[in-house]
């Protein structure tokens, strides 16, 4: 029996791609870190990707001032770091969102941000369109630096089978899977 989804409800049906930390600094200096479900892929080559943000965040706000954000993808040894990030607005806790949430960070190479200590896969975003962003949250952006857990790489894909690490993924309101078993879409 089908029923019926409310219209704000329908997103659970297609989230899918690994939750992320997304990271960005403030004008004044301030480093700051929070969750992410809603992204996916735009363009391959270059790679870029699409990140959707609500306007209120702190990290918006950051990433509006400086068009560039880090995505770290995080394995389940982050999962309690990833729901701290996730549930706590910077402007409401006086300490550094980082030490707030049990987070290491890690310097990054091209963007003015930290990234995630620890996490399987780091991108370094900067945004393509500011006006689109600043207006709908929309963040199209293009990845200026990726670096990868090498254990976890096969040169093509991410990949987590036989590994102690799965990527988390998104699936509703408040709950997860882990990566589970992957296969090819035919044998090669
Ligand atoms: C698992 C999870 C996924 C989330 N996904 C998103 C998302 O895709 N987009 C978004 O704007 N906020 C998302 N959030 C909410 C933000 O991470 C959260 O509101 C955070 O506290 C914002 O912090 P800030 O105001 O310091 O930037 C998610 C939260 C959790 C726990």
């Amino acid at each position: 029996m089908l029923i019926d989804v409310p219209q704000n409800k329908a997103y659970a049906l297609l989230t899918g791609g690994p939750t992320v930390f997304i990271t960005s600094r403030s004008p004044e200096g301030r480093d700051n870190v929070m969750a992410n479900a809603w992204n996916t892929l735009f363009n391959m080559d270059p790679t870029q990707v699409i990140v959707v943000f609500d306007l209120g965040h702190d990290s918006t706000k950051n990433i509006i001032a400086s068009g560039e954000f880090g995505i770290s993808v995080p394995g389940n040894a982050l999962k309690k770091g990833l729901i701290g990030a996730g549930t706590m607005h910077a402007r409401d806790i006086t300490e550094d969102k980082f030490a707030y949430a049990h987070l290491e960070k890690l310097p990054a190479r091209q963007i003015n941000a930290s990234l995630v200590g620890g996490a399987l896969a780091h991108l370094e975003c900067r945004i393509m369109d500011p006006e689109l962003f600043a207006r709908t949250g929309i963040a199209l952006a293009e990845v200026v630096a990726a670096q990868v857990e090498e254990d976890y790489w096969d040169g093509a894909s991410l990949i987590c089978d036989n590994r102690p690490e799965q990527t988390l993924h998104s699936a509703g309101a408040y709950t997860y899977f882990p990566r589970g078993h992957v296969q090819p879409w035919s044998p090669r």
